[in-house]
C-alpha cells in the first residue's frame, strides 16, 4: 500500500489520535480501556449452532471468489432481467454492481412474498406511543404500497425524481419509502427531529419535487408537530420545485392548510387505484439520498442505488441476525430517519420476509419499562439497539427490564458507536438472560450495510470488539503512511475492495466524494481505498476494535454531528463572536456536545452569561435540531489558538473531559487554558432533558 494525500493534513487531529492509540489508557472513558485485559469469551451454544442460518463455509467461499460470492447473494433476489456482470470498477471510485440486471426493490420486499404464499404473515407489528397498535400483513402492506405508488404517479412523480419524507415512526413512513422505490423515484428521508432550516437545506440540495409529512407524531407523551416545520421550510425561497405536500393524519394537531398544495394521505389513497404492476429498473437506479454530517458545515447527501444495496442489506440482515423469517419477531429500534432504519427496518427485513416490531415513541413513555413491555407483548426474538440506550437502561437499574418477560430474546445486536465491555456484558446478562449471542455491528451511512460483525453461531464473541469483517468485505487497518498495522497495533480503518452496498457518490458533489473518502490511500493495484474516518485497533487475535472518529465528527448517541456544523449555527446568532465545539466523552451518550463561546459583549455579569448559555443551546436546537443541542455552552473570553490561528480543539476536549491539559507550548498564549478550566469549573451542567 502507498499513501496518497498526507493524512495529517486532511485530518488535523489525526496525529494526536495516533498518540492516544499508543497510550490506550490516557482517557478514562476510552473504549479501548479494557482491551488489554479483556479475556472474556462467549462461544456459541450447541443449540444455537444447530439452528444457525450462517454457514461457516461463507468465509472460504468469499475468500476464494469474492465477486462470485456476491453474485450468488444477489441471485437470492428477484431480478426482472438477470445480470451478467457482477462489478464494474473500471472507473474508481465510481462502482457499478450488477449493472445490466434490472429489478424492482419494492417488488422484492412485498409482492414476491405474497406470491410465495406468505401474504398473511405479519410484516409490521406497529406500536404507537400512546398505546394504539396495528399489525399489518405482507398482503396488506403490498396493497397499501400499490395505492401509494398510484398516488405518487398521479401527482406526476417520475423515475429519478426526489421525494422528501418527514414522518414519525408510523407505518406510512415504510409505505412511503417503498412506494417511492416502487416507481423508481428517489427518497430523501429527513429525521423528524430536524429543524425547518435543516429540512429546507435538504429539500433544496436535492431539488425535491414532493414532500410527504404528517400533521404530527407522538413523542414523550406529547404531539410533536411536523407539518408546521415543512410549511416553514417551504416558505423560504429555495431552488426546489415542491408543488405538493402529502399529509398523514397522526397527531390530530391543528395545522395550517394550503388547498393548492396540501393533500391528505388518507383521502388520496382512498381515491387511488388499488392495482399497480411493478416496473423494473436498472440495478444502478438511485434508491435514496440520506444526509449525514461531515467535517464541514454542509451535510453530505449520501447516494445509494438499488441492486447492490438490496443484496448486501438482505444478506447481512439474514446472516448477522440469524433470521428465521417463519418464527422470528425482529425489532430494530432505530428511526427510519437514519441509515439503520433504512437498511434494517425497511429494506433488509422486508426483503427477507421478516416479521418485525416498529415503535413510534421514546423508551420511557409512559414509563421507563416501555421497551421491555413491547418485547414481552410481541415475543421479540431479535433486538437491534444502540449502546447509548443500553447504557441508559444500565443506569436506571436491572429491576426495570426484569419486570417484563424477556425470555423470547435469543439474539442481541448493537450499532452506532463502540459498545464498552461493561455495557456489552450487562446487555447479555440482564437483557439476554446470560445466553444470547451479541453482535456488535460496525458500518456507516456510506457503507449502506453491515461491514464488520460477528456471525452468530460461528464467531466466539468478545465484549467490546466488533471482531471481523463479514464474508465478502475486505477491511484493513493502516498506519498514517499506509502500511498495514501488525496485530496489537492501532491505525485507520479502510475498506480495501468495493462492496455492493457502497455509496455511489455525494449528491451533486463528485469532488467532495473523491476527496472525503478516496484520496487518503491507494491500493497496490493503483485503485483508491475507502477511508472510513474511524480509528481502529487489531487485538492479538487479529480482531477489530473501533476507536471512534479521527476527524472533527462527533458521535452523539450513535448519531453523527460535525463540530463545524454546530459552530456555524452558534456564530449565526448575533450575540456570538466566536465558537469552538468539541465532543467530550459522556457516560450515557458516548459523546456529548460541549460548546465554548466568545460573546460579542465582553463584560457581562454571571447571570447574563448563564442566560446567554441557555439561549444558545436553544438556538442550536432551532437551527439544526434537538439532537445537536449542546450539553454545555461555556462562555469564555478566549479560545486556545496556535500562532497561525488554528483552534486546538484537543485541549478543549481535555478540559471538557476533566483531564490534565496536554501540551500547550504551541499556543499563541499558553495561559488561555487556565481561564477556560476555571470557567468549566464554575459551569453548572445543563439540564439536558429540556
Ligand atoms: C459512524 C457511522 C451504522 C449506522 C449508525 C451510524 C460509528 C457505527 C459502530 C460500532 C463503533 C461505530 C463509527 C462510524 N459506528 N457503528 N459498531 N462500533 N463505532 O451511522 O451516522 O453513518 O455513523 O458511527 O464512527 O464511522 P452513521
Amino acid at each position: 500500500m502507498t499513501t496518497g494525500a498526507a493524512i495529517g493534513a486532511v485530518f488535523p487531529i489525526f496525529r494526536q489520535i495516533n498518540e492516544d492509540l499508543a497510550m490506550p489508557n490516557s482517557s478514562s472513558n476510552s473504549p479501548i480501556d479494557s482491551l488489554q485485559h479483556e479475556d472474556r469469551r462467549f462461544p456459541p451454544s450447541a443449540t444455537f449452532i444447530k439452528n444457525r442460518v450462517a454457514e461457516p463455509g461463507l468465509y472460504g467461499e468469499a475468500q476464494e471468489n469474492r465477486l462470485e460470492f456476491w453474485a450468488r447473494q444477489a441471485r437470492e433476489l428477484h431480478w426482472h432481467k438477470a445480470f451478467s456482470e457482477t462489478l464494474d470498477w473500471s472507473n474508481p471510485p465510481f462502482a457499478r454492481w450488477f449493472a445490466d440486471g434490472t429489478l424492482n426493490v419494492a417488488y422484492n420486499c412485498l409482492d414476491r412474498h405474497v406470491l410465495a404464499g406468505n401474504g398473511d404473515r405479519v410484516a409490521l407489528h406497529w406500536e404507537g406511543e400512546p398505546g394504539d397498535s396495528r399489525s399489518i400483513s405482507y398482503a396488506e402492506l403490498t396493497a397499501e404500497v400499490k395505492r401509494a405508488a398510484n398516488v405518487l404517479l398521479g401527482l406526476g412523480v417520475l423515475p429519478g425524481d426526489r421525494v422528501a419524507v418527514y414522518l414519525p415512526m408510523i407505518p406510512e413512513a415504510v409505505i412511503s419509502m417503498l412506494a417511492i422505490a416502487r416507481i423508481g423515484a428517489v427518497h430523501s428521508v429527513i429525521f423528524g427531529g430536524f429543524s425547518a432550516d435543516s429540512v429546507r437545506d435538504r429539500i433544496d440540495d436535492a431539488d425535491v419535487k414532493l414532500v410527504i409529512t404528517a400533521d404530527g407524531g407522538w413523542r414523550k407523551g406529547k404531539v410533536l408537530p411536523l407539518k408546521p416545520t415543512v410549511d416553514a421550510a417551504l416558505a423560504r425561497v429555495g431552488n426546489h420545485s415542491v408543488s405538493k405536500v402529502l399529509v398523514v393524519k397522526r397527531g390530530e394537531n391543528t395545522i395550517e392548510w394550503s388547498d393548492a398544495r396540501d393533500l391528505w394521505w388518507h383521502e388520496a389513497l382512498a381515491n387511488a387505484a388499488p392495482e399497480h404492476e411493478a416496473q423494473s429498473f436498472e440495478a444502478e437506479q438511485p434508491l435514496f439520498i440520506l444526509y449525514t454530517s461531515g467535517t464541514t458545515g454542509k451535510p453530505k447527501g449520501i447516494l445509494h442505488t438499488s441492486g447492490g444495496y438490496l443484496t448486501q442489506v438482505a444478506f447481512t440482515h439474514k446472516n448477522v441476525f440469524d433470521l428465521h423469517p417463519e418464527t422470528d419477531v425482529y425489532w430494530c429500534t432505530a428511526d427510519v430517519g437514519w441509515v439503520t432504519g433504512h437498511s434494517y427496518v425497511v429494506y433488509g427485513p422486508l426483503a427477507n420476509g421478516a416479521t418485525q416490531v416498529m415503535y413510534e415513541g421514546v423508551p420511557d413513555a409512559p414509563a421507563a419499562g416501555r421497551w421491555w413491555k413491547i418485547i414481552e407483548k410481541y415475543g421479540v426474538t431479535i433486538l437491534y439497539a444502540a449502546p447509548t440506550a443500553i447504557r441508559t437502561f444500565m443506569k436506571l437499574g436491572r429491576e426495570i427490564p426484569q419486570a417484563s418477560d424477556l425470555s423470547s430474546l435469543r439474539l442481541l445486536g448493537s450499532v452506532g458507536e463502540p459498545i464498552n465491555p461493561e455495557a456489552w456484558v450487562w446487555y447479555r446478562e440482564v437483557i439476554g438472560s446470560g445466553l444470547t449471542p451479541i453482535v456488535d455491528t460496525w458500518w456507516q451511512t456510506e457503507t449502506g450495510g453491515i461491514m464488520i460483525s460477528a456471525l452468530p453461531g460461528i464467531t466466539t464473541t468478545k465484549p467490546g470488539s466488533a471482531q471481523v469483517a463479514i464474508p465478502g468485505i475486505s477491511i484493513d487497518v493502516l498506519t498514517d503512511a499506509g502500511e498495514p498495522v501488525p496485530t496489537g497495533g492501532g491505525g485507520l480503518l479502510v475498506v480495501t475492495k468495493p462492496w455492493p452496498a457502497m455509496l455511489r457518490g455525494i449528491w451533486n458533489d463528485p469532488d467532495r466524494f473523491r476527496k472525503t473518502y478516496w484520496s487518503s490511500f491507494t491500493g497496490t493495484d493503483g485503485a483508491p481505498l475507502y477511508f472510513a474516518g474511524d480509528g481502529a485497533r487489531l487485538d492479538d487475535d487479529g480482531e477489530l476494535w473501533l476507536l471512534g472518529r479521527v476527524d472533527d465528527v462527533m458521535n452523539i448517541s450513535g448519531h453523527r454531528l460535525s463540530t463545524a456544523e454546530i459552530e456555524s449555527a452558534l456564530v449565526s446568532h448575533p450575540i456570538v463572536a466566536e465558537s469552538a465545539v468539541v465532543g467530550a466523552s459522556d457516560e450515557t451518550t458516548g459523546q456529548a456536545v460541549v460548546a465554548f463561546v466568545i460573546l460579542r459583549a465582553k463584560q457581562l455579569d454571571k447571570q447574563t452569561e448563564a442566560e446567554a448559555s441557555v439561549l444558545l443551546r436553544k438556538h442550536v436546537a432551532e437551527q439544526i435540531g434537538a439532537i445537536a443541542r449542546p450539553r454545555d455552552v461555556i462562555i469564555v473570553t478566549e479560545l486556545p489558538k496556535t500562532r497561525s490561528g488554528k483552534i486546538m480543539r484537543r485541549l478543549l476536549r481535555d478540559a471538557a473531559e476533566g483531564r490534565a491539559i496536554g501540551d500547550v507550548t504551541t499556543l499563541a498564549d499558553p495561559a488561555v487554558m487556565n481561564s477556560i478550566v476555571d470557567r468549566l469549573a464554575e459551569h453548572r451542567p445543563a439540564d439536558f432533558n429540556n
